[in-house]
């Protein structure tokens, strides 16, 4: 029989058969798993889940205990009238970016990942360039970059992502893939995965377009329409990147994984193989996922940026393309609110994230709709919340937890409002 229990109930020898509460907490990329390691156990009971899902016919059965210390998941279903009295869980268990982001600051890592990333344009040339020459990839000469990328996303996970949008036209697949490999990391560090793992996550993000080498310049570097054969041409760089890597045995598997499968979708849509669901491993749904958020982030000379904010947004809900639960916990990892999302503000207000503005990531625009407190709807009105001054943002809001009438079209109109008043500003 599956029962809820608190995480603090938890014993090695339980069957985890699934968590309950934002997905964004899940402490673990396995779903169902017996629990036999002391670190997982540790890990569960530090985690922010609301609940945990055991089978106690695959494992051990929980210790009773007092009726008052036991889940009431009914109670996320209770009316809006007394839940809007009551603090949501959801919202104070969803570390804020705001806070989350407090190691060094913004500005100060900005420096030193500008020395990072001219550093990179010339090595990761270097290393490309080779390839395209059928040298082969010499580890020890990138080792050491992965690893100041990787400091520095752990000083400030913003600051070299940020930095490395801006890209030109000749070094755009390099700094797109010093981009995906610091994405990577955090997104790896966000996992909890491993020291060993962590690095290899970032040679994979750094390797994953070696096989765009291979690929005509004057195709890569085309702004117009692309042709039905070049568009072929480029879609053959996942299997010439793994051509190129081979058998290289300092090239640990991951890499090469990544390389070949990072165009792939979970719908099966995606290219070489048209691979679907679990037949592309976690590794190379992180890269698409990588992938794709630099491409539409970069600002390149002849399109129009996505902000960070947009793009987790919209990447947010694209159905089919990638793994739902990696893109919550990439989305967690940025420290950013996705456009679209709710929140709720500490003055007693439900608001809609519209963006970050663009020079200062750790400033969000929302919009204001709904008072908590008189549960009722109010004028929207646009309100940029900056760290540590005025209203600040609690956390992220799950709709259905407000029993809104008609939740898609309230959003639709509250963000048609946003629009509206941009347009007139
Ligand atoms: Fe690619
Ligand atoms: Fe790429």
């Amino acid at each position: 029989m599956l029962q809820h229990i608190r995480p603090e109930r938890v014993e090695l020898g339980m069957f985890v058969h699934g968590f309950v509460g934002s997905w964004f907490d899940h402490p673990f990329w396995r779903k169902k798993f017996l629990l036999e390691s002391e670190d997982d156990l540790l890990k569960i009971r530090q985690s922010r889940v609301e609940a945990v899902i055991v089978d106690d016919e695959r494992g051990a059965m929980p210790r009773p205990v007092p009726a008052a210390s036991t889940v009431s998941l009914a109670a996320e279903h209770e009316p809006v009238r007394r839940l809007a009295t009551q603090p949501n869980p959801i919202a104070t268990r969803y570390t804020p970016p705001s806070v989350a982001a407090k190691n060094t600051g913004f500005k100060q890592e900005a420096k030193r990942a500008a020395r990072i990333v001219e550093k990179s344009k010339k090595q990761v040339g270097a290393m490309f360039e080779a390839a395209r020459m059928g040298q082969a990839i010499k580890v020890k000469d990138v080792a050491p970059l992965i690893d100041e990328i990787r400091e520095s996303v752990e000083r400030n996970n913003k600051a070299l992502t940020n930095l490395v949008r801006l890209k030109s036209k000749d070094e755009y697949t390099y700094m797109h893939s010093v981009a995906v490999c610091a994405l990577m990391i955090n997104m790896a560090r966000k996992l909890d995965l491993d020291d060993a793992t962590i690095r290899n996550m970032g040679m994979a993000g750094l390797l994953h377009d070696l096989g765009k080498m291979a690929v005509p310049q004057m195709i890569l570097d085309k702004t117009g329409r692309l042709t039905e054969e070049e568009f072929s041409t480029i879609r053959t760089h996942p299997e010439r990147g793994h051509a190129l890597i081979g058998d290289n045995p300092e090239i640990p598997d991951v890499a090469r994984d990544v390389c070949l499968h990072h165009h792939e979708k979970i719908d099966g849509t995606g290219y070489p193989f048209g691979l679907a669901g679990d037949e592309i491993s976690m590794a190379a749904r992180m890269g698409a996922i990588c992938d794709v958020y630099d491409a539409v982030t970069s600002n390149r000379p002849y399109k129009n940026p996505w902000t960070p904010c947009m793009a987790l947004g919209r990447m947010g809900q694209w159905q089919g393309h990638f793994d739902e639960r990696l893109m919550g916990v990439f989305i967690n990892s940025m420290g950013l609110y996705p456009a679209g999302g709710l929140v709720r503000l500490n003055d007693h207000r439900l608001a809609l994230i519209v963006d970050n503005c663009p020079e200062e990531l750790m400033a969000t625009r929302v919009l204001p709709f709904y008072c908590t407190s008189r549960m009722v709807e109010i004028k929207p009105q646009e309100l940029i919340v900056v760290p540590d001054k005025g209203p600040q943002i609690l956390g992220i809001e799950r709709p259905d937890f407000w029993h809104f009438d008609d939740w898609a079209g309230l959003r639709q109109a509250v963000l048609a409002k946003a629009q509206g008043l941009s347009a007139a500003a």
